[in-house]
Protein backbone atom coordinates (compact mmCIF):
# COMPACT_ATOMS: atom_id res chain seq x y z
CA UNK A 1 0.00 0.00 0.00
CA UNK A 2 1.43 3.58 -1.12
CA UNK A 3 2.10 6.30 1.13
CA UNK A 4 1.41 9.80 1.10
CA UNK A 5 3.59 12.86 1.75
CA UNK A 6 0.24 13.67 4.14
CA UNK A 7 0.22 13.65 7.86
CA UNK A 8 -0.86 9.94 8.70
CA UNK A 9 -3.45 11.62 11.46
CA UNK A 10 -5.25 13.17 8.49
CA UNK A 11 -5.56 10.35 6.35
CA UNK A 12 -7.70 7.32 6.79
CA UNK A 13 -7.64 3.87 5.72
CA UNK A 14 -11.38 3.50 5.95
CA UNK A 15 -10.43 -0.73 4.76
CA UNK A 16 -6.98 -0.80 6.05
CA UNK A 17 -4.76 -0.44 9.23
CA UNK A 18 -3.20 2.87 8.61
CA UNK A 19 -2.95 3.32 4.61
CA UNK A 20 -4.50 6.26 2.81
CA UNK A 21 -4.54 5.26 -0.99
CA UNK A 22 -6.64 2.79 -1.96
CA UNK A 23 -6.93 1.51 -5.58
CA UNK A 24 -9.89 -0.84 -5.87
CA UNK A 25 -9.28 -4.27 -6.20
CA UNK A 26 -11.33 -5.30 -8.51
CA UNK A 27 -10.38 -6.69 -11.55
CA UNK A 28 -9.64 -4.84 -14.86
CA UNK A 29 -10.53 -5.56 -18.45
CA UNK A 30 -8.06 -5.09 -20.89
CA UNK A 31 -8.40 -1.60 -21.68
CA UNK A 32 -7.48 -0.70 -17.89
CA UNK A 33 -4.02 -0.80 -18.92
CA UNK A 34 -3.81 2.53 -18.86
CA UNK A 35 -2.78 4.26 -15.32
CA UNK A 36 -5.22 4.69 -12.71
CA UNK A 37 -7.14 7.99 -12.76
CA UNK A 38 -6.33 9.05 -9.42
CA UNK A 39 -9.39 10.73 -6.45
CA UNK A 40 -8.38 12.81 -3.92
CA UNK A 41 -11.42 12.31 -1.90
CA UNK A 42 -11.87 15.01 1.06
CA UNK A 43 -14.38 13.85 3.61
CA UNK A 44 -15.20 13.75 7.59
CA UNK A 45 -14.01 10.64 8.77
CA UNK A 46 -14.04 12.15 12.21
CA UNK A 47 -16.15 14.30 14.60
CA UNK A 48 -19.81 14.62 13.85
CA UNK A 49 -19.96 14.47 10.69
CA UNK A 50 -18.08 10.76 10.52
CA UNK A 51 -21.11 9.00 9.32
CA UNK A 52 -22.18 10.73 6.46
CA UNK A 53 -18.33 10.98 4.98
CA UNK A 54 -18.50 7.31 5.27
CA UNK A 55 -21.80 6.39 3.92
CA UNK A 56 -20.66 8.86 0.73
CA UNK A 57 -17.47 6.63 0.57
CA UNK A 58 -19.32 3.32 1.06
CA UNK A 59 -22.31 5.01 -1.90
CA UNK A 60 -19.18 5.98 -3.90
CA UNK A 61 -17.34 2.43 -3.88
CA UNK A 62 -20.36 0.23 -4.16
CA UNK A 63 -20.96 2.07 -7.76
CA UNK A 64 -17.48 1.29 -8.92
CA UNK A 65 -17.71 -1.94 -7.67
CA UNK A 66 -20.55 -2.69 -9.89
CA UNK A 67 -19.32 -1.37 -12.62
CA UNK A 68 -16.26 -4.19 -12.48
CA UNK A 69 -13.97 -2.19 -10.47
CA UNK A 70 -13.23 0.24 -13.66
CA UNK A 71 -15.03 3.20 -14.75
CA UNK A 72 -14.61 3.63 -19.10
CA UNK A 73 -11.51 1.20 -18.60
CA UNK A 74 -9.93 3.30 -16.15
CA UNK A 75 -8.95 2.15 -12.56
CA UNK A 76 -9.57 4.27 -9.75
CA UNK A 77 -7.25 4.92 -6.75
CA UNK A 78 -8.83 6.77 -4.40
CA UNK A 79 -6.62 8.63 -1.70
CA UNK A 80 -8.61 9.52 1.37
CA UNK A 81 -8.26 12.65 3.83
CA UNK A 82 -10.11 13.08 7.27
CA UNK A 83 -11.16 16.76 6.61
CA UNK A 84 -12.35 17.03 10.18
CA UNK A 85 -14.91 19.28 9.31
CA UNK A 86 -12.42 22.38 9.65
CA UNK A 87 -12.44 24.72 7.42
CA UNK A 88 -9.15 26.17 8.16
CA UNK A 89 -7.76 23.11 7.15
CA UNK A 90 -9.54 22.63 3.54
CA UNK A 91 -6.87 24.60 1.35
CA UNK A 92 -4.24 23.31 2.49
CA UNK A 93 -5.43 19.45 2.53
CA UNK A 94 -6.85 20.28 -1.03
CA UNK A 95 -3.10 22.01 -2.29
CA UNK A 96 -1.64 18.61 -1.02
CA UNK A 97 -3.66 16.65 -3.11
CA UNK A 98 -4.04 18.46 -6.52
CA UNK A 99 -0.30 20.13 -6.25
CA UNK A 100 1.87 16.98 -3.88
CA UNK A 101 -0.91 14.42 -4.93
CA UNK A 102 -1.66 15.46 -8.38
CA UNK A 103 -5.12 14.33 -8.28
CA UNK A 104 -6.99 13.79 -11.90
CA UNK A 105 -10.20 14.88 -10.16
CA UNK A 106 -10.86 16.39 -6.29
CA UNK A 107 -14.26 15.26 -4.27
CA UNK A 108 -15.68 16.53 -1.11
CA UNK A 109 -17.02 17.63 0.84
CA UNK A 110 -19.45 17.29 3.57
CA UNK A 111 -19.32 20.76 5.82
CA UNK A 112 -20.08 23.92 3.42
CA UNK A 113 -17.28 26.18 4.77
CA UNK A 114 -14.60 23.08 3.62
CA UNK A 115 -16.18 23.26 0.72
CA UNK A 116 -15.61 26.74 -0.15
CA UNK A 117 -11.93 26.15 0.58
CA UNK A 118 -11.38 23.13 -1.39
CA UNK A 119 -13.22 24.62 -4.44
CA UNK A 120 -11.19 28.10 -4.56
CA UNK A 121 -8.20 25.50 -4.60
CA UNK A 122 -9.35 23.19 -7.66
CA UNK A 123 -10.56 26.98 -9.51
CA UNK A 124 -7.36 27.88 -9.22
CA UNK A 125 -5.62 24.65 -10.52
CA UNK A 126 -8.67 23.81 -12.86
CA UNK A 127 -9.28 20.65 -10.94
CA UNK A 128 -11.83 19.25 -11.74
CA UNK A 129 -13.90 19.19 -8.28
CA UNK A 130 -16.99 17.05 -7.52
CA UNK A 131 -19.12 18.02 -4.23
CA UNK A 132 -21.37 15.02 -3.11
CA UNK A 133 -22.58 16.69 -0.08
CA UNK A 134 -21.68 20.48 1.07
CA UNK A 135 -24.78 22.51 -0.08
CA UNK A 136 -23.13 26.40 0.10
CA UNK A 137 -25.37 28.15 -1.89
CA UNK A 138 -22.55 30.00 -3.93
CA UNK A 139 -20.42 27.63 -5.23
CA UNK A 140 -24.08 26.75 -7.33
CA UNK A 141 -24.58 30.46 -7.87
CA UNK A 142 -21.89 33.04 -7.92
CA UNK A 143 -18.77 31.13 -7.29
CA UNK A 144 -19.69 28.53 -9.93
CA UNK A 145 -17.49 27.13 -12.23
CA UNK A 146 -17.05 25.02 -15.53
CA UNK A 147 -14.70 22.37 -13.63
CA UNK A 148 -17.21 22.14 -10.08
CA UNK A 149 -20.06 20.11 -9.71
CA UNK A 150 -22.63 19.29 -7.41
CA UNK A 151 -24.78 15.89 -6.86
CA UNK A 152 -26.24 16.89 -3.59
CA UNK A 153 -28.49 19.88 -3.01
CA UNK A 154 -28.51 23.77 -2.51
CA UNK A 155 -28.93 24.28 1.46
CA UNK A 156 -31.55 27.29 0.55
CA UNK A 157 -33.34 24.65 -2.07
CA UNK A 158 -33.91 22.10 0.84
CA UNK A 159 -34.91 24.58 3.07
CA UNK A 160 -37.51 26.18 0.41
CA UNK A 161 -39.07 23.23 0.15
CA UNK A 162 -39.73 22.48 3.51
CA UNK A 163 -40.90 26.04 4.39
CA UNK A 164 -43.68 25.20 1.55
CA UNK A 165 -44.43 21.94 3.14
CA UNK A 166 -44.81 23.29 6.75
CA UNK A 167 -47.57 25.51 5.50
CA UNK A 168 -49.31 22.65 3.60
CA UNK A 169 -49.54 21.17 6.72
CA UNK A 170 -51.14 23.99 8.44
CA UNK A 171 -48.32 25.57 10.32
CA UNK A 172 -48.32 29.13 10.83
CA UNK A 173 -45.61 30.08 13.19
CA UNK A 174 -42.44 28.55 13.46
CA UNK A 175 -39.09 28.84 15.50
CA UNK A 176 -35.63 28.33 13.64
CA UNK A 177 -32.83 26.67 15.33
CA UNK A 178 -29.61 25.56 13.97
CA UNK A 179 -25.51 25.30 13.62
CA UNK A 180 -24.26 29.19 13.31
CA UNK A 181 -22.18 28.38 9.46
CA UNK A 182 -23.79 28.42 6.31
CA UNK A 183 -25.35 25.13 5.93
CA UNK A 184 -27.72 26.27 8.95
CA UNK A 185 -28.18 29.86 8.17
CA UNK A 186 -28.57 29.10 4.25
CA UNK A 187 -31.11 26.26 4.82
CA UNK A 188 -33.31 28.57 7.44
CA UNK A 189 -33.23 31.31 4.70
CA UNK A 190 -35.01 28.99 2.37
CA UNK A 191 -37.60 27.96 4.68
CA UNK A 192 -38.32 31.84 6.12
CA UNK A 193 -38.16 32.96 2.21
CA UNK A 194 -41.08 30.27 1.57
CA UNK A 195 -42.60 29.87 4.77
CA UNK A 196 -42.88 33.71 5.08
CA UNK A 197 -44.14 34.45 1.05
CA UNK A 198 -47.21 32.05 2.10
CA UNK A 199 -47.80 34.10 5.31
CA UNK A 200 -45.93 32.20 7.70
CA UNK A 201 -44.45 33.81 10.66
CA UNK A 202 -41.12 33.22 11.72
CA UNK A 203 -41.02 34.49 15.58
CA UNK A 204 -37.32 33.91 16.08
CA UNK A 205 -34.14 32.46 14.53
CA UNK A 206 -31.65 30.94 17.19
CA UNK A 207 -28.25 29.47 16.75
CA UNK A 208 -25.50 27.24 18.37
CA UNK A 209 -22.06 27.50 17.26
CA UNK A 210 -20.57 24.33 14.91
CA UNK A 211 -20.51 21.61 16.07
CA UNK A 212 -21.74 22.91 19.80
CA UNK A 213 -24.51 20.25 21.17
CA UNK A 214 -25.18 22.17 24.21
CA UNK A 215 -29.21 22.92 23.22
CA UNK A 216 -30.78 23.21 26.92
CA UNK A 217 -30.85 27.25 26.67
CA UNK A 218 -32.87 27.02 23.22
CA UNK A 219 -35.16 24.60 24.27
CA UNK A 220 -36.46 26.59 27.30
CA UNK A 221 -36.64 29.84 24.87
CA UNK A 222 -38.30 27.46 22.63
CA UNK A 223 -40.82 26.33 25.19
CA UNK A 224 -41.51 30.19 26.26
CA UNK A 225 -42.29 31.08 22.33
CA UNK A 226 -44.77 28.58 21.61
CA UNK A 227 -44.19 28.36 18.03
CA UNK A 228 -46.34 25.63 16.11
CA UNK A 229 -43.44 24.40 14.77
CA UNK A 230 -39.54 24.06 15.18
CA UNK A 231 -37.24 24.09 11.75
CA UNK A 232 -34.02 22.94 12.72
CA UNK A 233 -30.80 22.29 10.82
CA UNK A 234 -28.68 19.53 12.32
CA UNK A 235 -26.90 16.46 11.14
CA UNK A 236 -25.02 13.37 12.04
CA UNK A 237 -23.94 12.76 16.04
CA UNK A 238 -25.45 16.65 16.69
CA UNK A 239 -28.94 15.32 14.92
CA UNK A 240 -29.52 12.47 17.06
CA UNK A 241 -28.55 14.19 20.24
CA UNK A 242 -30.78 17.47 19.56
CA UNK A 243 -34.17 14.91 18.69
CA UNK A 244 -33.26 13.09 22.24
CA UNK A 245 -32.85 16.25 24.19
CA UNK A 246 -36.44 17.59 22.18
CA UNK A 247 -38.14 14.71 23.15
CA UNK A 248 -36.82 14.58 26.50
CA UNK A 249 -37.71 18.07 27.11
CA UNK A 250 -41.10 17.02 26.01
CA UNK A 251 -41.38 19.72 23.44
CA UNK A 252 -42.12 16.97 20.65
CA UNK A 253 -45.22 16.76 22.18
CA UNK A 254 -46.87 20.15 21.59
CA UNK A 255 -44.82 21.73 19.03
CA UNK A 256 -43.98 19.70 15.58
CA UNK A 257 -40.06 19.19 14.79
CA UNK A 258 -39.55 20.32 11.32
CA UNK A 259 -36.09 19.93 9.12
CA UNK A 260 -34.49 19.47 5.91
CA UNK A 261 -34.21 15.96 5.88
CA UNK A 262 -30.21 15.91 6.94
CA UNK A 263 -32.32 16.28 10.41
CA UNK A 264 -33.13 12.28 10.86
CA UNK A 265 -31.21 11.06 7.66
CA UNK A 266 -28.61 8.20 9.26
CA UNK A 267 -29.88 8.54 12.76
CA UNK A 268 -33.28 6.98 12.57
CA UNK A 269 -32.36 3.83 14.66
CA UNK A 270 -29.92 6.01 17.42
CA UNK A 271 -32.82 8.41 18.16
CA UNK A 272 -35.72 5.75 18.42
CA UNK A 273 -38.96 6.48 19.38
CA UNK A 274 -37.56 10.00 20.76
CA UNK A 275 -37.92 10.56 16.84
CA UNK A 276 -41.38 9.80 16.09
CA UNK A 277 -43.64 12.53 14.78
CA UNK A 278 -40.42 14.59 13.25
CA UNK A 279 -40.77 15.64 9.73
CA UNK A 280 -38.52 16.04 7.26
CA UNK A 281 -38.29 17.29 3.31
CA UNK A 282 -35.30 15.84 1.41
CA UNK A 283 -34.70 14.73 -2.40
CA UNK A 284 -34.22 11.15 -1.08
CA UNK A 285 -36.87 9.05 0.76
CA UNK A 286 -35.83 5.54 1.57
CA UNK A 287 -39.18 3.86 0.43
CA UNK A 288 -39.11 5.39 -3.04
CA UNK A 289 -40.89 2.98 -5.37
CA UNK A 290 -38.30 3.00 -8.60
CA UNK A 291 -36.03 -0.14 -9.55
CA UNK A 292 -32.74 1.86 -9.38
CA UNK A 293 -33.77 2.81 -5.51
CA UNK A 294 -34.72 -0.73 -4.36
CA UNK A 295 -31.59 -2.17 -6.21
CA UNK A 296 -29.34 0.19 -4.37
CA UNK A 297 -30.91 -0.50 -1.50
CA UNK A 298 -30.48 -4.20 -1.39
CA UNK A 299 -26.40 -3.88 -2.85
CA UNK A 300 -25.93 -1.81 0.19
CA UNK A 301 -27.01 -3.39 2.34
CA UNK A 302 -25.69 -6.48 1.59
CA UNK A 303 -22.47 -4.75 0.83
CA UNK A 304 -22.28 -3.05 4.72
CA UNK A 305 -25.10 -4.59 6.45
CA UNK A 306 -26.18 -0.98 7.14
CA UNK A 307 -29.21 0.73 5.16
CA UNK A 308 -28.69 3.65 2.75
CA UNK A 309 -29.12 6.39 3.64
CA UNK A 310 -29.18 9.94 1.65
CA UNK A 311 -25.08 10.32 2.00
CA UNK A 312 -24.82 6.94 0.32
CA UNK A 313 -27.17 7.65 -2.71
CA UNK A 314 -25.42 10.92 -3.05
CA UNK A 315 -21.60 8.59 -2.97
CA UNK A 316 -23.42 6.33 -5.69
CA UNK A 317 -24.46 9.12 -7.71
CA UNK A 318 -21.22 10.85 -7.36
CA UNK A 319 -19.39 8.07 -9.08
CA UNK A 320 -21.93 7.81 -11.41
CA UNK A 321 -21.53 11.33 -12.72
CA UNK A 322 -18.08 10.83 -12.90
CA UNK A 323 -18.82 7.55 -14.67
CA UNK A 324 -20.54 9.35 -17.77
CA UNK A 325 -18.06 12.35 -17.96
CA UNK A 326 -15.07 9.44 -18.46
CA UNK A 327 -17.19 7.46 -21.03
CA UNK A 328 -17.95 10.25 -23.27
CA UNK A 329 -14.04 10.50 -23.34
CA UNK A 330 -12.95 7.16 -23.79
CA UNK A 331 -11.16 7.20 -20.33
CA UNK A 332 -8.97 9.97 -21.97
CA UNK A 333 -9.71 12.47 -18.77
CA UNK A 334 -6.49 14.84 -20.60
CA UNK A 335 -9.78 15.63 -22.79
CA UNK A 336 -11.25 18.52 -20.27
CA UNK A 337 -14.07 20.58 -21.96
CA UNK A 338 -15.76 17.17 -23.45
CA UNK A 339 -15.25 15.82 -19.96
CA UNK A 340 -17.13 18.48 -18.21
CA UNK A 341 -19.54 18.78 -21.41
CA UNK A 342 -20.83 15.62 -21.01
CA UNK A 343 -21.22 15.68 -16.67
CA UNK A 344 -22.95 19.00 -17.17
CA UNK A 345 -25.08 17.05 -19.78
CA UNK A 346 -25.64 14.09 -18.03
CA UNK A 347 -28.91 12.79 -16.34
CA UNK A 348 -30.44 9.27 -15.20
CA UNK A 349 -32.53 7.91 -13.21
CA UNK A 350 -31.18 8.34 -9.31
CA UNK A 351 -32.23 5.92 -6.54
CA UNK A 352 -34.02 9.34 -5.40
CA UNK A 353 -36.10 9.87 -8.73
CA UNK A 354 -34.65 11.87 -12.01
CA UNK A 355 -31.36 13.69 -11.78
CA UNK A 356 -30.18 16.40 -14.09
CA UNK A 357 -28.16 19.48 -13.47
CA UNK A 358 -28.98 23.31 -13.57
CA UNK A 359 -26.57 25.57 -16.18
CA UNK A 360 -24.38 26.29 -13.12
CA UNK A 361 -24.12 22.58 -12.37
CA UNK A 362 -26.61 21.92 -9.46
CA UNK A 363 -28.99 19.29 -9.42
CA UNK A 364 -32.57 19.48 -10.51
CA UNK A 365 -34.75 16.78 -8.50
CA UNK A 366 -37.44 16.36 -6.69
CA UNK A 367 -38.06 16.68 -2.76
CA UNK A 368 -40.22 14.31 -0.81
CA UNK A 369 -41.93 14.91 2.59
CA UNK A 370 -40.99 12.30 5.13
CA UNK A 371 -42.34 11.02 8.98
CA UNK A 372 -40.17 9.15 11.66
CA UNK A 373 -42.14 6.95 12.55
CA UNK A 374 -40.47 3.69 14.60
CA UNK A 375 -37.25 4.39 13.58
CA UNK A 376 -38.16 4.64 9.96
CA UNK A 377 -38.32 8.01 7.58
CA UNK A 378 -41.90 7.12 6.30
CA UNK A 379 -42.47 8.89 2.70
CA UNK A 380 -45.65 10.58 2.54
CA UNK A 381 -45.99 12.59 -0.59
CA UNK A 382 -43.61 14.06 -2.99
CA UNK A 383 -43.77 17.87 -1.66
CA UNK A 384 -41.81 19.60 -4.83
CA UNK A 385 -41.17 18.15 -8.28
CA UNK A 386 -38.48 19.23 -10.33
CA UNK A 387 -37.17 22.06 -8.09
CA UNK A 388 -34.63 24.08 -9.56
CA UNK A 389 -32.09 25.87 -7.16
CA UNK A 390 -31.58 29.92 -8.59
CA UNK A 391 -28.27 30.30 -10.55
CA UNK A 392 -27.97 33.96 -9.64
CA UNK A 393 -24.65 35.39 -10.45
CA UNK A 394 -23.24 32.45 -12.41
CA UNK A 395 -22.01 33.15 -16.07
CA UNK A 396 -22.18 29.81 -17.02
CA UNK A 397 -23.85 29.26 -20.19
CA UNK A 398 -27.06 26.86 -19.96
C1 LIG B 1 -23.31 21.37 4.81
O1 LIG B 1 -22.43 21.80 5.58
O2 LIG B 1 -23.52 21.89 3.69
C2 LIG B 1 -24.14 20.20 5.23
C3 LIG B 1 -23.69 19.33 6.20
C4 LIG B 1 -24.45 18.23 6.55
C5 LIG B 1 -25.65 17.99 5.92
C6 LIG B 1 -26.11 18.85 4.96
C7 LIG B 1 -25.36 19.97 4.59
Amino acid sequence: MRHTPLTRRRLLALSGAGAASLTLPFPRPALAQAKPIKVGVMLPYSGTYTQLGEAITRGMELYIKQQGGTLAGRAIDFIKVDDESEPPKAPELATKLISGEKVDVLIGTVHSGVAMGMAKIAREAGTTMLIPNAGVNALTRALCAKNLFRTSFGNSQVGLATGKAALAAGIKTAVTFTWKYAAGDESVGGFAESFKAGGGQVLKDITVPFPNVEFQSALAEIASLKPDAVYSFFAGGGAAKFIKDYAAAKLNEHIQLWGPGFLTDGVEQAVGAAGDGVKTVLHYADDLDNPENKALRLAFEAAYKTPADVYGVQGFDTAQLLDMGLKAVGGDIAKQDAFHDAMAKASWKSPRGPFKLSSSHNPIQNFYLRELKGGKNVLLKTAATDLEDPTTGCKLAS
